[in-house]
């Protein structure tokens, strides 16, 4: 089950979000150092080849954290890295999309993960006090200079991401997406007949689709699978553009998670999942 990102950087389509090893509310060190080190080497032994991560989640620690565990990089891994959301405390997130801080941003996400050329750069949100092809003309700058390979999008429209094609090759959106909440339904169904991976963040939606006695709690039974492997199974079987990143900050969940790649669903169990909408 792989998707060539940009029809060339072929992954796994089970891939992983490296938000949950920051430290509690995605601000500061990690909780467990050693055990973050441990899940990001974990998932490339597993056969993971697709991270998530983006400049603010700790700030910067995530970033840190995977050149800590994984530099050099093992051929073929692409990590995904965003700018545009800046941190001003622990419950702050606000969209900045000034091309100079753009720019810095890409230059000290190079710094922080030890590569010369970012494999996806995603902006992270849209700054609607900024002309789009202001923050996209950072992008595609960069992206002429070497330093970034492709380009992705976060949390937009139909019709932003048509906007912003305009200015740019898009490969890529990343948006809020699980078994339960396809608010975003239209742009996966765009991503998926127009080439672009659609990348769903909160896959299992912070654990909740994993609660026993939750919605998934029946079919588990049934099934033997985990509920938080149904919900990834459900995402993978849903589009072959899709590019689950579900979060861990646990090996123990990290393996149960890559094994959902392995799960069949049955044309009945698929249906019932689908219902759970
Ligand atoms: N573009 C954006 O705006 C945006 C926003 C948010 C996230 N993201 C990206 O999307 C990735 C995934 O999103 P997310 O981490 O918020 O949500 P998620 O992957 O849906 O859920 C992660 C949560 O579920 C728990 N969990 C993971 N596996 C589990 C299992 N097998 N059983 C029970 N609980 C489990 C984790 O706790 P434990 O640590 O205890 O396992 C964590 O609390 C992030 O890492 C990040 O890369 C992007």
């Amino acid at each position: 089950m792989t998707f060539a990102i940009g029809g060339e950087a072929t992954v796994n389509r089970l891939g992983y979000g490296a938000m949950q090893i920051t430290g509690p509310g995605v601000w500061g060190p990690p909780r467990d150092h050693d055990e973050a080190i441990r899940v990001l080497r974990r998932a490339v032994e597993l056969g993971v080849d697709f991270i998530d991560t983006a400049d603010s989640y700790g700030p910067y620690v995530s970033e840190e954290l995977i050149k800590e565990a994984l530099h050099p990089y093992p051929v073929g891994l692409v990590i995904a890295t965003k700018a545009g959301l800046v941190r001003t405390g622990p419950d702050q997130w606000l969209p900045v999309g000034r091309p100079e801080y753009l720019r810095q941003e890409a230059e000290m996400s190079l710094r922080r993960l030890g590569v010369e050329r970012l494999d996806l750069w995603q902006l992270h949100r849209v700054d609607p006090a900024v002309p789009l092809a202001d923050q996209l003309g950072v992008f595609t700058e960069l992206q002429k200079e070497g330093k970034v390979r492709h380009i992705g999008l976060s949390e937009v429209s139909v019709e932003e991401i048509e906007q912003a094609r305009r200015h740019a090759e898009i490969v890529t959106v990343q948006n809020l997406y699980n078994l339960t909440n396809r608010q975003s339904e239209a742009v996966l169904e765009h991503c998926e007949a127009e080439g672009m991976g659609f990348i769903p963040w909160f896959p299992i939606a912070t654990g909740e689709l994993a609660r026993p006695g939750g919605p998934l709690d029946a079919l588990s039974q049934e099934t033997g699978a985990t509920p938080a492997q149904l919900a990834l199974a459900w995402l993978l079987r849903r589009s072959p553009a899709m590019l689950p990143i579900p979060g861990t900050s646990s090996v123990a969940h990290l393996e149960e998670n890559i094994a959902a790649a392995d799960i069949t669903l049955t044309e009945e169990q698929y249906a019932a999942l689908s219902r759970l909408a």
